[in-house]
């Protein structure tokens, strides 16, 4: 399958006053191939924005090769031709102009890709229908919830109708039922054939959309490729995985000074508390834990296998978001 992305030691560094540079993008390399939805996932601070940018012609590359669609990312003579078949959904409330309606946004947009009037009308209307706003395609965006305005964002993503779509963290801040509608709409446009780049933090995301992935820390690829090889990577670490009545939280403290064991998290699961931690090699007894959890009142104990939102923190190096 033909690579649309081809990234080659891409690094982009920031001035800072009196200080060394930042290097925000530290000589990554991945390629994406066409009709894939790619995951660039790492918590924050670990460069994905800077990536985006950087492969939609919005910042310059400090050092290394992006070609997108064949095109050098940093070649002036060809970028207009190729910001023709890209396009950037952010997170976040910017982009959209809020005292006009939905529809003149998209026509707006659409008048800025030269797309003919005769056009836009019915392009509009499949536009504002296949992301589920055709009800209120003539309200004013001002008056718009945040779904709905993320809803109108990938519309206007969609304009210009590109090959390659970048989404930089669309479901942040969105609340369950509105997220999921949103990634059964880029479920939709994969199956239409574009090919999607995808930056989040959320693992259950990342699990459910991306056919393949790089994980970033500090700027540098930490893992690459399909959940299943992300696994693998960690095939040494097992998960012991404890679930408890109540909030076993002052055991997770005396487990955090053994050197041993590396992310450990709880999350309350059907009103239980959801306890995973991993051993980096060997395997654990998890029972050897029942005595200290016992008075939490313990439903379930047992070894898991790593799971991706396990990997991820292995390879990060613990950091959550
Ligand atoms: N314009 C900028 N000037 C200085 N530092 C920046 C700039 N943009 C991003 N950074 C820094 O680069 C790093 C990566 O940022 P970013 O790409 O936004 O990460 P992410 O999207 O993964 O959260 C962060 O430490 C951030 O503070
Ligand atoms: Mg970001």
């Amino acid at each position: 399958m033909r690579n649309v992305i081809e990234v080659k030691d891409l690094t982009r560094e920031f001035a800072v006053r009196h200080r060394p540079n930042m290097v925000a993008v530290d000589g990554i390399s991945f390629d994406v191939r066409e009709g894939e939805i790619f995951g660039l996932l790492g918590p924050n601070g670990a460069g994905k924005t800077t990536t985006i940018k950087m492969l939609s012609t919005l910042l310059y590359p400090t050092s290394g090769i992006a070609n997108v669609l064949g095109y050098d990312v940093t070649d002036n003579r060809t970028i207009m031709e190729l910001r023709q078949k890209i396009n950037v959904v952010s997170g976040g409330e910017r982009g959209l102009y809020y005292r006009l309606t939905a529809k003149q946004n998209l026509e707006f947009f659409s008048d800025l890709y030269g797309i003919p009037k005769a056009e836009q009308k019915k392009r509009c209307e499949e536009l504002l229908e296949m992301v589920g706003l055709s009800h209120v395609s003539d309200i004013r965006v001002e008056d718009f919830s945040r779904g709905m305005k993320q809803r109108l964002h990938i519309a206007r993503a969609l304009v210009n109708d590109p090959e390659v779509l970048y989404l930089d963290e669309p479901t942040i801040g969105l609340d369950p039922e509105i997220s999921r509608s949103i990634r059964e709409t880029v479920k939709k446009l994969s199956d239409s054939g574009k090919t999607i780049i995808l930056t989040t933090h959320y693992m259950y995301e990342a699990e459910e959309l991306c056919d393949r992935m790089v994980i970033l820390s500090h700027g540098k690829v930490v893992g690459y490729g399909t959940v299943g090889e992300i696994k693998d990577m960690v095939s040494d670490t097992s998960v012991v995985h404890i679930l408890t009545d109540r909030d076993p939280a002052d055991v997770l403290k005396t487990l955090e000074s053994d050197p041993e064991i590396t992310g450990m998290m709880t999350c309350m699961v059907g009103g239980r508390y959801d306890t995973r931690f991993s051993y980096i090699s060997g395997t654990p007894d998890p029972h050897a834990h029942e005595e200290a959890f016992r008075p939490y009142g313990i439903r379930t104990i047992g070894l898991d296998e790593p799971t991706l939102e396990d990997a991820y923190i292995r390879l990060t190096g613990g950091e959550c978001q």
